[in-house]
């Protein structure tokens, strides 16, 4: 007899986690007692990376490809039996619709299957507790910066399900500017790791981007101006060297160097880095609180994991983040979200649950 989650316990309990929000199938095991038991990614990179970003349709039908073959090499990979799963958890929204569709129809199905409860997560919850899964997780409460392709917030965190939105971007999320700056540079798509990359061997000082927003009081970011700067900064390049060498093919005399491609993804990251760092300090301050919590693919910038510790330190503030691979889409995250809300008796009905738009705010809260 499987256990029932219908009122609040605090057995151990081993929760089965899918995320296909997006472009990333990621399947996981998580045991309330003895931590992640196993976790499987599938990333769809190459399958986008041809049209320069997501193809929604693309990717609902990788993720039918891909989630049970997932789901199977994690049961194996954990050692365990299908019987010993006590419940299901899957990404519920924000995201692609057709994509949620996926998870949430096999994770529900899945649960019925087996006779066991069923969650949808919020795929930013699911970000912003990934940092629990560490062995020195945060406490709360905390001021988490929610940085993904999609959305750049700052929450002030009292507990699973206590989230009060303190800012958010009013236009491109930061990850978005990561990856449409990439794409100006020509570099692959998700132009976020690449530009990181290629800000290694950029020069401090040659150019100055702005910070947006940084000189007015509030907590609410812009890129979209940023991204405009760096485009135009390309432009002028482009044209005084085909002016230079005016007569020369065009084609040539218009690309750019690369230590110049460099400069400009230093500068841009370091806009970006200091900005978010102002941002994080202020919240600091408007909350009274200590501790920051990075999470969602931006945090797996190490420049802006080292700024932002350095910059918090001074303030005696302290920075919390989650391994590189936890940082990006996983389902080790909503494996996790899923069992405190599992464990809460936040069991739902067979309704198959799946919501482009969520908002964060609206999610009830868990009791410690
Ligand atoms: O959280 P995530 O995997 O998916 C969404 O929920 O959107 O975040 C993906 C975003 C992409 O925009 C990607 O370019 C960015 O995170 N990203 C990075 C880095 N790694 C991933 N941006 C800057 N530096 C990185 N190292
Ligand atoms: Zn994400």
């Amino acid at each position: 007899m499987r256990p029932s989650f219908t009122r609040s316990r605090k057995l151990p309990v081993i929760v089965l986690g899918i995320e296909t929000s997006c472009d990333e199938t990621g399947v996981a095991l998580y045991d309330t007692e003895r931590g992640l038991l196993a976790d499987a990614l599938y990333s769809q990179v190459d399958i986008h990376a041809e049209w320069g970003g997501v193809i929604p349709e693309l990717a609902s039908r990788d993720h039918i490809r891909k989630t049970i073959p997932l789901v199977r090499e994690v049961i194996a990979k954990a050692g365990i039996e299908n019987s010993q799963i006590e419940g299901v958890a899957y990404t519920a929204g924000p995201g692609l619709i057709g994509a949620l569709l996926v998870g949430a129809s096999i994770g529900r199905s899945l649960a019925m299957g087996w006779g066991v409860p069923a969650v949808g997560v919020h795929h930013m919850e699911g970000h912003l507790l990934a940092p629990m899964l560490e062995d020195e997780p945060p406490a709360f409460p905390f001021v988490a910066l929610l940085i993904s392709g999609g959305h750049t917030q700052l929450v002030r965190v009292g507990g699973i399900g206590r989230y009060e939105l303190l800012g958010e971007s009013l236009d491109d999320a930061a990850g978005e500017a990561f990856d449409k700056v990439g794409k100006m540079l020509g570099l692959p798509y998700p132009g976020g790791p690449h530009v990181a990359k290629l800000a290694q061997s950029g020069t401090a000082g040659r150019y100055k981007f702005p910070r947006p927003m940084t000189n007015r009081p509030g907590l609410d970011f812009s890129f979209s101006g940023l991204k405009t700067f760096v485009r135009n900064t390309i432009a002028d390049e482009v044209k005084a060297r085909s002016e230079a060498t005016s007569g020369a093919n065009s084609e040539t005399s218009g690309e750019l160097d690369e230590q110049t491609r460099a400069d400009i993804a230093f500068a841009f990251e370091d806009a970006v880095v200091s900005t978010l760092a102002i941002k994080c300090r202020r919240a600091l301050e408007h909350t009274g609180l200590k501790t920051v919590v990075i999470a969602g693919g931006v945090s797996a910038n190490l420049r802006l994991r080292a700024v932002l510790e350095q910059s918090l330190a001074q303030q005696g503030g302290k920075l919390f983040s989650a391994r590189l691979e936890l940082c990006t889409d996983n389902g080790a995250m909503i494996a996790y979200a899923g069992a405190q809300r599992l464990l809460a008796g936040q069991a739902e009905d067979l309704a198959i649950k799946a919501q482009p738009r969520w908002n964060l705010e609206t999610l009830p809260p868990v009791k410690p």
